[in-house]
Order: structure tokens, then sequence, then C-alpha cells
């Protein structure tokens, strides 16, 4: 059944586990995600993307988690706006039957340039007043995404900042961030600590002096009652970029956020995970192994079928990383 993220999130401080928001932006991947779901019985939040809905159309992607929540009935799911860019999208993603929305005030509306704090908070407030007037949860975003290798943003993926960064902006202040949830009301913060978005977050495994785990301790200090949410938070496995190369892909060496380090934020107030890239990697190498290993096959649901339950494996191994497992 649908709920709110608030009411999800505040179970899962209760007991000390986080839950993972995976990315969706079609019938298969929203399949996916509740099969793992229902196999490992957790709780479970869906978002769509401003991109998402544009792919998928607007309403039908509103009747597929309508369908998908009718389909899982035994799941709590939360459906969820990723990465609203102002007052409009989240008002129509509520109108659509979204339960949370996220307004990132991070970056002014064009998605690439870094926003001021008051704009950030101004805009994350009114969309707050709003969202909660309809029941709705908010998740807010102080710091900019990007790397602290090269002090760039998400370009990559063709969004995120698009000038070079500084530590100031690349990692939240504590402080800060304590003023935003007094100023905001938010149910939920995301937090800049060196991730970014898409494949190609790290040069080489993460230690402290690229990775910044130890802000996020910092401002659960500040604020124990505020749930932390991680945005790039995709691992990258290496098994899934193998099959990709083998099977005539070309993905650089690269690496993503390790899951015990997702693991050490969700001890320090870390509830909610954002996952993408993960899942996009499982299904692109199902399908690239399944048409290799027999070229004459057309029907899509042979391909389709492969990439889903390699999808629901990285989806079931993360329910049961981050302690969501038999929460539902
Ligand atoms: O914010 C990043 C998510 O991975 C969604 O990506 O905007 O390409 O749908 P997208
Ligand atoms: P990844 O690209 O690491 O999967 O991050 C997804 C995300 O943060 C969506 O908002
Ligand atoms: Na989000
Ligand atoms: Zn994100």
């Amino acid at each position: 059944s649908m709920i709110t993220l608030r009411q999800l999130l505040d179970h899962a401080a209760e007991h000390g586990y986080a839950v993972p928001a995976f990315n969706i932006n079609n019938m298969e991947q929203g399949l996916a995600v509740m099969q793992a779901a229902q196999a490992t019985r957790s709780p479970v939040i869906l978002q769509a993307s401003r991109g998402a809905r544009a792919y998928a159309n607007d309403l039908v992607l509103a009747g597929l988690i309508e369908g998908l929540a009718r389909a899982f009935p035994d799941i709590p799911l939360c459906m969820h706006l990723d990465h609203g860019n102002g007052m409009e999208t989240c008002a129509t993603a509520i109108q659509n039957g979204f339960t949370s929305v996220m307004m990132d005030g991070s970056l002014k509306a064009d998605g690439t340039t870094p926003a001021d704090y008051a704009y950030n908070a101004d805009i994350t407030r009114r969309v707050t007043e709003m969202a909660h007037a309809c029941g709705v949860s908010v998740e807010g975003e102080l710091g900019v995404l990007g790397s602290l290798e090269t002090g760039m943003g998400d370009q990559e993926d063709g969004h995120g900042a698009t000038e070079k960064l500084g530590h100031d902006q690349l990692l939240t202040d504590p402080a800060e961030a304590e003023q935003f949830v007094k100023d905001t009301g938010v149910d939920a913060l995301a937090i800049a600590m060196g991730t970014s978005h898409g494949a190609y977050k790290f040069t080489r495994k993460p230690d402290g002096a690229i990775l910044a785990m130890h802000v996020i301790e910092e401002i659960h200090k500040r604020l124990p009652n505020t749930h932390l949410v991680m945005h790039g938070s995709s691992s990258v496995p290496e098994d899934l970029q193998e099959i990709i190369n083998n099977y005539g892909g070309d993905i650089r060496p690269t690496w993503g956020v390790p899951v015990e380090e997702i693991q050490r934020g969700i001890r320090s107030g870390v509830r909610k995970v954002n996952i993408d890239t993960d899942n996009r990697l499982a299904m692109t190498a199902a399908i690239r192994k399944t048409l290799t290993e027999d070229p004459s096959e057309f029907d899509p649901r042979k391909y389709l079928k492969p990439a889903m339950q390699m999808m629901a494996q990285v989806c079931k191994d993360r329910f049961e990383a981050f302690g969501t497992a038999g929460q539902a």
C-alpha cells in the first residue's frame, strides 16, 4: 500500500535501517524492484526523475505505479519525485499521486547552476508548505553533488553542476544543515559528501579523502532526528562492468560507493539511499549477454526477463545490506 516518505523513514529510524530508493522509468524496472521487495519482505521507495516522467509519459507512469501498488498490496510503497526543480514539477507530481517529492534547490531550476542558501531555503520551504498541506512528504538537498577528485559535477550524465566547485560547495556544512532543516521543515535531507551521479564517481577505491563519510557523522550529531539521504550511491559492481565489457560494451575503469561505506552512513542517520546506475548496469549487462548468446532472438520479453532478473538481484542485495529486508 502507498505510504509517505515520512512514515517509511520514521520506521527505518526507529529500527536502525535504511531504504534504498530505486529510480524507475518503465514497467520492467518497476516490476524488478517490487519482485525483489516481495522476495525479501522489504518496504520500498520507487522514485521517478523529471526525465523518467517525460520518457514514460506522466499519466502512464502514474498508472504504472498505481498498478504496482495494487499488484503488491503487502509491500509499503512510497512514490517519490527525484530531483524536483521547482514548485510546478512538485505540484504536478502530487496531483499524479506521488506521496513524496524532492525539491532540489541546491541548483537553480536549470539544474546546472549552484544556488545560494537563500534561494534554496526559500523554494524548499514553499514546496514543503504546499506538500504538507496535501499530506505529502518532502526531501530537500543542501550541498552540490560532485567529485572531490576533480571538483566537477555530473556532466557525464547530462545533468548536475557544470562549473568547477570548491570543497565548501561539495561538502554540506553541518551548521548550515541545522539551520536549513529549521528554515524549511523538510522531512528528509540530502547531503553532499563526495558522491556524484552516474557510473564514473571515483578513479580508485574511495577513501576518506574523496568520500567524506565523516561529514554525515557530524551532521547526524547536530540533527539526530533528521532523516539523511545519500544520492549518487550506486556501488558500480565490478562483475556487472565485466559482463557489459565482455559482451561488446565499453565501460571505462571506475569505482562507485562501497556498500560498507553506506552501512557506515546508516549507523549515522542515513535512511534513504538513492540508486539508479547499478540497476541500469544490471539490465544492460543481461540484455547484452542474452542478445550476444542468441543473435537470432527478437522477442523483447526474451531479453527483458533476464534483465529484470539481474536488476532484481541487485535490489535484493541492497535490501539485505541496508537492513530493509524483513521490515515489511
Ligand atoms: O538524478 C539522477 C537519477 O539517476 C535520474 O537520472 O535524470 O537520467 O532520469 P535521469
Ligand atoms: P547513482 O547514479 O549513483 O545510481 O545515483 C542515483 C541518484 O542519486 C538518483 O537521485
Ligand atoms: Na530524491
Ligand atoms: Zn540524485
